[in-house]
């Protein structure tokens, strides 16, 4: 890939930055080494897509899915990227995920292997995650990785794109920090709800303080017309402090509460899990979590036209209760995920304007 430069007030060839400094850039400073041509290449951040990038993404995807309704439709699909390969590294469970960018893959032809532990890959043998991800790329023409390490899908990219065979590397999830297409999905699901994003009002409850899904929602929503987040949940699991930094410079208006009642304001009810994987002292287990549960009492509540989305997997926080309410849509979200991530893989390997 040809030497990246920042803006010419810096003027700093990024190619030559260590990681540590190229990592510690803000993303405004390093999103020209994500794009080629000029588009997103390697997908790490929600911060990467603007409103004409969402736009093209999400008409993109009700285009494919509506051709691959028929045989001949998704025929034609399946040609146009069927000499490409795929590496879906996922050191973190995954089932929607994984299914759905596996899925995304095959209804483009491209073709897909998979990593799915690390106990599974020569990393238990001490292989470096560097020396993992350099061996991955010598096999294929794409990397989706989901891991704990929250930089590790940057830092892929950070080596790759220095290679003399660039590939795009997407981000799956990474720790507690991004999960870029959940966000996109989550805002293709609210379009499809809706028609339109701006002037929504969103409760999301939960895990704020470490649930990856919210941070990259969040990113993406400062991309509409006004949009207020109120932020539900107990004392200490609230958004971290930065994102409220984020916030308060962003266009979007936020508020925050420890009462789930406050949901009967919101257009689309945003729950998450509460995400135990990331205790380090069991603090998930001193907490009662159950005031942030919705219960089948709140539904009365809620505005007779406004949306319950999850990111999924549930627990206690969405009974199943809830799944016949007409609201619940998170069904329909997690389909959703296949047919964007299909658009986004259209869009980075350009075969975008094929369908
Ligand atoms: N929403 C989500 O990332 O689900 P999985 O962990 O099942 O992939």
């Amino acid at each position: 890939m040809p030497a990246k430069k920042l803006s010419q007030k810096h003027s700093i060839d990024l190619n030559k930055l260590s990681w540590n400094d190229f990592h510690a850039l803000p993303l405004t400073d390093k999103s020209a080494f994500f794009k080629k041509d000029p588009r997103v290449f390697d997908c790490l951040f929600a911060g990467q897509f603007d409103k004409d990038i969402l736009n093209d993404l999400f008409k993109l995807a009700d285009k494919i899915r509506t051709k691959a309704q028929t045989k001949r439709g998704l025929d034609k699909l399946q040609q146009l990227l069927s000499h490409k390969r795929a590496c879906l590294y996922f050191a973190q469970p995954s089932t929607r995920t994984f299914l759905s960018f596996q899925n995304a893959c095959h209804i483009l032809g491209i073709k897909t292997s998979d990593i799915r532990s690390t106990a599974a890959s020569s990393e238990a043998k001490g292989e470096s995650l560097e020396d993992t991800i350099r061996t991955m790329h010598s096999y294929v023409d794409l990397i989706i990785i989901r891991h704990s390490n929250p930089y590790i899908a940057e830092k892929a990219a950070w080596i790759i794109n220095q290679t003399e065979r660039p590939i795009p590397i997407i981000n799956a999830g990474s720790g507690p920090q991004e999960h870029p297409t959940q966000a996109l999905l989550d805002v293709y699901t609210i379009k499809r709800a809706f028609g339109r994003v701006n002037d929504k009002k969103i409760a999301m409850i939960g895990d704020l303080k470490r649930g990856r899904t919210i941070r990259s929602l969040t990113y993406l929503l400062n991309n509409y017309k006004n949009i207020h987040i109120n932020y539900i949940s107990t004392d200490s699991f609230k958004i971290p402090d930065d994102l409220v930094e984020f916030l308060d410079k962003s266009n979007i208006s936020y508020s925050q509460s420890d009462n789930i009642e406050s949901i009967k304001d919101a257009d689309i009810v945003y729950l998450t899990r509460i995400q135990d994987e990331y205790d380090v002292n069991n603090e998930s287990k001193l907490v009662d979590h159950s005031n942030y549960w919705l219960k089948k009492e709140h539904l009365k509540l809620l505005k007779k036209d406004s949306i319950i989305l999850h990111p999924l997997p549930r627990r206690n926080e969405l009974p199943e209760e809830i799944d016949d309410d007409p609201r619940a849509l998170y069904w329909q979200q997690e389909r959703n995920g296949m047919w964007i991530r299909t658009a986004l893989l259209a869009y980075i390997f350009k075969v975008d304007k094929a369908i």
